[in-house]
């Protein structure tokens, strides 16, 4: 700290003593002024304390401007004047402070408060609306964002600055429209993962409606260029367009050497743990609405008496031991409510619309655990799944195998709990041969993508209760919930 201090001062000084002779008195004070923002604009950016308001810096020199009239030595003046201005916005140039994007001395902590991605900035918080940066701001001194951050596998190589707009860093290129920069510390690719860094971006264009120029997608202050294809799939729909993301290499393979600003940025970096619950449930509206027009799903075609109980049944991995056997019991507690339609159909080969299409003729959602299950989100609010594990996920799986229910509830539907299979853990691995300690997460992978049995008895009484909810009088079932949104 006091090395820093010491510094500080060292600077100030050394601009006090630029020729302050030659000097004419209007100009010493545009000097003064620009001197004073600098100082500020430094020590904002000293890596020790990041989190310096700059409200001060806006001390006005229109004082200044009576006596700028009244200086006789007219033009010789105005030109020296001129000429040290423009010494001073090169200086304000050279002093641009670059961060890096990723802060390491919060890697203990990387998405907590500021999160370590531009470590520097507070969040603007606002009555229902994700925590977001707005570039420029009065937060921000009405300074730009700009980035010099191209690097792929290191975080703390990719950096930021602030910066006026007339006084660019050198070699700055200037973007203009809006811009959308959105860093997640899990990933953009793993569908949970990926969902949750898109939603406080639909959340805050939903808010905004302004319509974005570009995008840039950060992972670990990494760039990316590319989301998973759902994921990809949801954004593309909300835009309205294809959707892609900067790369900052003008389209040449060798990324631009120097930074690039934007007019206007809004850097969001919170995932959904930056947004209430009303919000992202307001959301998931959207992004179904959004889906369903897109794909052409009139809200209009279905009868509001009618229950659909879709069977969405996985070939493969996680499959059922006996299909047909489960069919049975699902169809015989169907055939006991008026009205019920039961549907069978495999995720495979399906498009993203027939996937829309089928949930949002959907009420009762069975499914086993998998990425299919995402597809919940395109049933209407306060519709139904039920989900099934193979044995060892509740043993090994972590809370990973809740995301579904997170999920459901996010949305607003109601997850009615899951089937597993039974694991008889001495047995089972003993059997399986896995040579880790029991409870050891390796084991894991041998039972990760087992099928799945069933118990009648268990399945009948579990339908027949998530039905009721759906027969006339016999459950909270809404005037209009089968009418879409
Ligand atoms: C940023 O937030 C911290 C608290 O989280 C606060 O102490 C600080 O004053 C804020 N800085 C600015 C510039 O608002
Ligand atoms: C700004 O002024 C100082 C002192 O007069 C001089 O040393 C420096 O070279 C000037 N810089 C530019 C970019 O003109
Ligand atoms: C920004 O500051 C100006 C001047 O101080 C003020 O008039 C304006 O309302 C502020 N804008 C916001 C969004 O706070
Ligand atoms: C990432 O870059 C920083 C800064 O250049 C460097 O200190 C660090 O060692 C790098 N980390 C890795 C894992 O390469
Ligand atoms: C929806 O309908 C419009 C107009 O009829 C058509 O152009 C478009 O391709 C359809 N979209 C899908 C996904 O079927
Ligand atoms: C169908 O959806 C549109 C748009 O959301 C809405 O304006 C319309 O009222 C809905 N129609 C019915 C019958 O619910
Ligand atoms: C699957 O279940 C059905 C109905 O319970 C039964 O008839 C059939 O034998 C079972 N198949 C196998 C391979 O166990
Ligand atoms: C999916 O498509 C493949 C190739 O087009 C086909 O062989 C397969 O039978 C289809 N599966 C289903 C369930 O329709
Ligand atoms: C099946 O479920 C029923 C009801 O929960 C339970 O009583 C029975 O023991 C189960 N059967 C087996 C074989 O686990
Ligand atoms: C969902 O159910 C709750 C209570 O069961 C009800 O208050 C709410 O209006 C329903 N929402 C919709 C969209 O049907």
């Amino acid at each position: 700290m006091a090395a820093a201090h010491m510094n500080t001062r060292h600077r100030q000084r050394s601009f006090f003593c630029v020729d302050d002779h030659l000097v004419s008195r209007s100009c010493f004070f545009f000097i003064i002024f620009f001197v004073v923002i600098a100082i500020v604009f430094l020590q904002t950016h000293a890596l020790k304390k990041p989190l310096v308001s700059l409200s001060t810096s806006s001390s006005s020199p229109s004082s200044s401007s009576a006596s700028w009239e009244s200086d006789a030595s007219a033009t010789v003046g105005i030109k020296d004047c001129a000429r040290k201005l423009e010494n001073a916005t090169s200086r304000l140039q050279n002093m641009v402070k670059f961060l890096p994007l990723k802060d390491l001395r919060f890697a203990g902590k990387p998405m907590y408060g500021h999160t370590w991605f531009m470590s520097s900035i507070n969040d603007t918080i606002e009555d229902n609306m994700p925590l977001y940066i707005h570039f420029p701001s009065n937060h921000t001194n009405g300074r730009v964002l700009c980035l010099a951050g191209n690097d792929r596998s290191n975080g703390t190589k990719n950096s930021y600055a602030l910066a006026w707009r007339d006084s660019l860093p050198h070699g700055a290129k200037l973007l203009g429209g809006l811009t959308i920069v959105s860093d997640t510390f899990y990933g953009h690719n793993n569908l949970w993962h990926g969902q949750s860094a898109v939603l406080p971006i639909v959340g805050w264009y939903n808010m905004k409606k302004v319509e974005p120029a570009r995008f840039v997608l950060y992972h670990k202050g990494e760039l990316r260029s590319s989301r998973g294809k759902w994921v990809q799939s949801v954004v593309d729909i909300v835009f309205g367009k294809r959707i892609a993301y900067e790369t900052f290499d003008d389209g040449r393979t060798q990324p631009r050497r120097h930074p690039t600003c934007f007019e206007e940025a809004v850097v969001l970096r919170h995932n959904e743990g930056g947004m209430p619950k009303l919000k992202r449930r307001e959301v998931y509206d959207l992004i179904r609405k959004s889906a369903r027009k897109h794909c052409n799903i009139s809200n209009t075609s279905r009868s509001p008496r009618t229950v659909g109980l879709t069977l969405f049944l996985r070939k493969g991995s996680r499959s059922f031991k006996n299909d047909s056997a489960v069919i049975e019991v699902f169809k015989k507690e169907c055939d006991k409510v008026g009205g019920c339609k039961l549907g069978v159909i495999s995720p495979d080969n399906l498009s993203f619309c027939d996937q829309v299409k089928l949930m949002s003729e959907t009420d009762v959602l069975v499914t086993q655990h998998g990425a299919q299950l995402t597809n919940l989100i395109f049933m209407d609010r306060n519709s139904s799944v039920m989900e099934f594990f193979p044995k060892a996920w509740l043993e090994y799986a972590g809370v990973g195998q809740y995301v579904f229910h997170w999920m459901a509830d996010w949305a607003g539907m109601r997850h009615e709990g899951a089937w597993r299979d039974e694991m008889d853990e001495a047995k089972d691995i003993k059997e399986d041969r896995c040579s880790f300690p029991p409870k050891e997460s390796r084991c894991f992978t041998y039972y990760k993508d087992r099928q799945i049995g069933h118990n009648q008895t268990y399945l009948a009484h579990w339908a027949c209760q998530v039905l009721r909810r759906f027969k006339p009088g016999g459950g909270n079932l809404p005037e209009d919930s089968n009418s879409g949104t």
